[in-house]
């Protein structure tokens, strides 16, 4: 869906995103970061960042990334950094850091009005959702891409020796992007005093802003076992063989 007079998304340049990448890939285990392997004949990182590219209502985008992964990004793909626009700035310890100076790198534009936080670890995300979560984030102030939990979820009640059965009926799990007023974002950061998160959306539950869920395709998958990447090579696969010329 496009946008109409009636359920308009955001003007044209004015959604900034931001791509913490500024991890190293623990749990993935290669020698270098995960995001450097190759998907589909490209770099990890690349999918995400031509997707949110090519969205008009995208005006910049932020990739964070470590000390170490910055000379990659500035050397070897230097080219491709360029052609997409992309500004390389330095990450954290923590995702949060991360996020934190990926948003600094925006302080005081005045064209940004949204920032949509999307891993540089998700490659298949689809246009449309991005289309339904800047809509939703433009008309709520807060909004991420989220799929129902679909499996029976347990709880351990001690020791593994018992356990109970959890509703699942009005559980999420949370995917990225997640966009928010850049004010409101950044109020979040200015609260967030080291508590741990493992989300920004649980940053703007904090401060009491709401935050929307949007319905999102389950296959938006975090590339975080080497494992991950054969999945994603079969969804990209199956997209190409639909894909109409
Ligand atoms: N990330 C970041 N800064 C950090 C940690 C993570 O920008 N200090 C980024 C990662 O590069 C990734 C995204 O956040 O794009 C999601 O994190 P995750 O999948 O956990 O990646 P890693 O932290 O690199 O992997 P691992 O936890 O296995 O080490
Ligand atoms: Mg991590």
């Amino acid at each position: 869906m496009e946008p109409s007079a009636d359920r308009p998304g955001p003007p044209p340049g004015s959604v900034a995103a931001v791509l913490p990448a500024a991890g190293s890939g623990q749990r993935f285990g290669a020698a270098r970061n995960k995001l450097f392997a190759e998907l589909a004949g490209i770099p990890l990182w690349m999918h995400a960042t031509r997707r949110l590219a090519a969205r008009p209502e995208v005006g910049r985008i932020v990739l964070v990334t470590s000390e170490s992964d910055r000379e990659v990004f500035e050397n070897e793909f230097r080219d491709e950094c360029r052609q997409l626009g992309l500004e390389v700035v330095l990450g954290g310890q923590e995702r949060t850091d991360s996020v934190r100076a990926g948003l600094d790198a925006l302080a005081g534009d005045p064209a940004v009005r949204l920032v949509a936080i999307h891993d540089a670890a998700r490659p298949l995300i689809e246009p449309q959702d991005l289309f339904s979560v800047f809509t939703a984030a433009h008309a709520t102030g807060a909004a991420i891409l989220a799929t129902p939990v679909v499996g029976t979820v347990k709880r351990d009640l001690g020791g593994r020796e018992n356990c109970n059965t959890v509703d699942r009926s009005d559980l999420w799990i949370a995917l990225t992007p997640q966009v928010f007023r850049i004010d409101w974002l950044q109020q979040a950061y200015q609260r967030f005093r080291g508590r741990p998160a493992t989300d920004d959306a649980q940053l703007l539950e904090r401060a009491g802003y709401p935050v929307t869920l949007v319905p999102g395709r389950a296959d938006n998958l975090k590339i975080t076992l080497p494992e991950d990447l054969a999945i994603a090579e079969a969804f990209l696969a199956r997209t190409t063989q639909h894909a109409p010329n």
